[in-house]
């Protein structure tokens, strides 16, 4: 019996959970940013969505959302998201997973994690951008259930985008 409780317990510490984003991950976040995009996003943009513990109410209504995985207490991962009330579209803006962690099914369950959060606050649907090479990122959407919606010419000035979307 008490065997089964520890294994139980230290399933739990080794199991990644989701939670919003706060001050203290924000060095760990620019970590991640810095090590996985070739033009990463700005300290500012993360300091004030963590100052803001990842919700952030924007102009037209919507929100911006920032989750983190962790993962026996460390940042493995985040996702950024917004939504719009008023199309009921949402938007992934940002996904990444630290890269020893790579490969582990942990984009795939932020994407499902982001993807209940958007269904729960009423979207109906959701997009993204990605650049035309980053062919991992496009299998994982593909895998589930994006499909190719635009193509956006110099989205990223040095590479078209391919949007991609999905219904909820
Ligand atoms: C894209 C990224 C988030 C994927 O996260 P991940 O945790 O490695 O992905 P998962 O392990 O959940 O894999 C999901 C799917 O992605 C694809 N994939 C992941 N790793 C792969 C690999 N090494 N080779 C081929 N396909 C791979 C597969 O389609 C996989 O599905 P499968 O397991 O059924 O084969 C991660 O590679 C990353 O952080 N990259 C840098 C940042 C980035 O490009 N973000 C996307 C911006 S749009």
């Amino acid at each position: 019996m008490i065997m089964t409780r520890s294994r139980d317990v230290s399933d739990a510490a080794m199991n990644p959970t989701v939670r919003h984003a706060r001050l203290d991950d924000l060095d760990t976040i620019m970590e991640i940013e810095r090590k996985s995009f070739r033009v990463p996003w700005e300290y500012t943009i993360y300091l004030r969505i963590c100052l803001q513990e990842g919700r952030v109410r924007s102009s037209d209504e919507g929100m911006l959302f920032m989750d983190v995985l962790e993962k026996e207490k460390k940042i493995i991962g985040f996702a950024v998201w917004e939504t719009n009330p008023l199309s009921k579209k949402g938007h992934i803006l940002n996904l990444a997973i630290i890269e020893e962690e790579r490969s582990n099914g942990y984009g795939r369950m932020l994407i499902r994690h982001v993807q209940e959060s958007l269904k729960n606050t009423g979207m109906a649907s959701c997009n993204l951008e990605v650049r035309e090479s980053n062919s991992l990122a496009r299998s994982l959407y593909e895998t589930c259930g994006y499909v190719i919606s635009d193509r956006l010419a110099g989205y990223y000035f040095d590479e078209d985008a391919i949007e991609y979307s999905r219904n909820l």
